[in-house]
């Protein structure tokens, strides 16, 4: 009996150990849905600060740090001088977009997609001020799994951390999504918190391990949720690492063709390049 314990003990910490710092674990929110819904509360809660053009400082300053520059890593490159026809899914405050409009110098359209009104007219008063906006830049309201586009629409589709907030029936349809209107030959770049650490070196992959394995501690079930609530005036719901690859896997007429890593801290964010085959 004792040496039934002790063993089955040894199975739950060798488990422990083979997991610790990869897990993906759940939102706690249910579905994206409430994500957008939180942006209302913000809104509300921070009126006083429409004097502001931008109303939601805290999410820009306190995430933009971590955010910004791997953004900026992944707009490189000669995917984005050749493409024409451009979605953005998950614009947020719209950093990302106007580096993809500074970017992309051949696109004839770009589609700026998210699910909250509010981030969407936060995306189009930063561009505004950045006297980035065009006739060939749309602002449309829309779910990343049910794109209002037919098929093959677009040559290139890029998202930046929006997977890491979707869960995982969420994160699943939305790269089948990605794949349909994605044209034959398109590519995606794809921005995400990641747990696929294979190329950090020890002993800096322990620490971001530790790091993801103490974040993930806190964040289920919103554990963290009167910190971030009190951080970002009312806005909890937040990007966990995940393993993308995985799920891009699912999709048989993508291919990753390659990827990268941003290390701007214990949470290194990775950098997906796809492209759709013909098949
Ligand atoms: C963390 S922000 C990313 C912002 C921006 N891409 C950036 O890098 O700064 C995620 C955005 O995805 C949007 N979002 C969440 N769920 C969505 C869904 N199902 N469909 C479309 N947008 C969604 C949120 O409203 C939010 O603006």
């Amino acid at each position: 009996m004792k040496a039934h314990l002790v063993s089955r003990m040894w199975q739950t910490i060798r488990r422990y150990s083979r997991t610790f710092g990869y897990r993906q674990v759940p939102v706690w929110y249910g579905s994206s849905v409430a994500v957008a819904q939180q942006f209302e509360t913000i809104s509300k809660r921070l009126k006083f600060l429409k004097l502001f053009p931008n109303p939601y400082p805290f999410y820009d300053w306190i995430m933009g740090f971590h955010e910004r520059w791997s953004n900026r890593a992944a707009l490189r490159g000669p995917v984005l001088e050749r493409t024409t026809n451009v979605v953005e899914a998950g614009v947020g405050t719209g950093y990302f977009l106007a580096q993809l409009v500074k970017n992309a110098k051949n696109a004839t359209t770009i589609s700026a997609v998210d699910l909250s009104p509010q981030m969407i007219s936060a995306a189009r008063n930063y561009l505004t001020r950045k006297n980035l906006l065009s006739s060939s830049l749309f602002f449309v309201r829309s779910d990343c799994r049910h794109l209002p586009y037919p098929d093959g629409t677009f040559d290139l589709y890029v998202s930046s951390y929006l997977f890491d907030l979707l869960n995982d029936e969420e994160i699943e349809s939305t790269v089948m999504e990605m794949e349909r209107v994605l044209a034959p030959d398109g590519h995606a770049i794809l921005i995400t918190m990641t747990t696929e650490l294979e190329e950090v070196q020890e002993p800096v992959r322990f620490a971001c391990r530790a790091a993801n394995e103490l974040y993930c501690l806190g964040y289920h079930r919103g554990r963290w949720n009167r910190i971030w609530r009190f951080l970002f005036a009312g806005y909890a719901p937040h990007c966990r690492p995940i393993a993308l690859g995985r799920y891009l896997k699912l999709a048989p007429s993508l291919s990753i063709e390659y990827t990268k890593l941003s290390h701007v801290s214990l949470f290194p964010v990775r950098i997906y390049y796809v492209r759709k085959s013909h098949a």
